[in-house]
């Protein structure tokens, strides 16, 4: 379980402080993926920033499993934007990293579990090859591969499918939730897309404007379903997020 309780974030830019997010206080059980969703600027990359250990001067407390989170000491995975793949290591280095950060043995076990990791999302094929010899859509699914090879406690997605063309983004996200479903990673995942939001969380949590709060967190009915745009439902579904963003404006 992860809980975030009021947890603030400001900047300390050129003398000015920033307020970036909050207060904001959520959780999330074990093995549950949920949405953040919420404007261009709100504190998203800031939230996912405090959940990686990357920022700790945050008010407020995040517990993982009932213990003040701690990198060091929990499993943290994490695929943003640009993939996050190092340009000197080929792909299966940039798989295998995170394991050896933290100085995880490769014995027979884990051997088989990385083999049956890349034949899925069907990177086998590409394991010598380095992130400038691959696409976007085969570095997105690079990444994805290292962070269920790490098989991590809390695993944070930061916009990860918006530099992919729609088709290779679709792909993405459906064997992402393929992979989910199968290893049920308790998960984070931010975007600003309303359909891609409600694709991938089982619930949405809606963020008002900068510096981001918490309007709203709601069940999502048409989690992980095909074809989205086409249900009736998503229609009516996505104004009803659309008017709890616009209601965000005014908090
Ligand atoms: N390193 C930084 N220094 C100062 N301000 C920052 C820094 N990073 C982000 N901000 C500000 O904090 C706010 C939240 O940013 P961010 O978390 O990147 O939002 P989002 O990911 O939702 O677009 C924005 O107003 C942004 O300008
Ligand atoms: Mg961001």
């Amino acid at each position: 379980m992860l809980e975030i309780e009021n947890l603030s974030v400001s900047y300390n830019s050129d003398k000015k402080i920033i307020k970036a997010l909050g207060p904001v206080s959520m959780k999330i059980s074990q093995g549950e993926i949920y949405s953040v969703i919420g404007p261009s600027g709100c504190g998203k990359s800031t939230l996912l920033q405090v959940l990686s250990g990357v920022t700790v001067g945050y008010e407020g407390s995040v517990l993982l499993n009932g213990e003040k989170l701690n990198p060091k000491k929990h499993s943290i995975g994490f695929i943003p934007q640009n993939f996050g793949l190092l340009p000197w290591y080929n792909a299966r280095k940039n798989c295998l990293l995170s394991l050896k950060i933290k100085g995880i043995q490769i014995d027979g076990a884990l051997e088989e579990r990385i083999h049956y990791i890349a034949e899925r999302l069907n990177i086998s094929s590409l394991w010598d090859r380095f992130p400038d010899e691959l696409s976007g859509g085969q570095k997105q699914r690079v990444s994805i591969a290292r962070s269920f090879i790490l098989n991590p406690d809390l695993l944070l997605m930061d916009e990860p499918f918006s530099a992919l063309d729609a088709l290779t983004r679709e792909e993405a996200q459906e064997l992402f939730m393929d992979m989910w479903d199968e290893y049920r990673t308790t998960t984070v995942f931010v975007t600003h897309n309303i359909e891609e939001a409600v694709f991938m969380g089982k619930k949405i949590v809606i963020m008002s404007h900068c510096p981001g709060k918490v309007v709203e967190v709601i069940d999502n009915p048409l989690f992980n379903t095909e074809n989205l745009r086409q249900n009736e439902e998503y229609l009516v579904f996505s104004s009803h997020i659309r008017s709890i963003i616009k209601k965000g404006w005014k908090i």
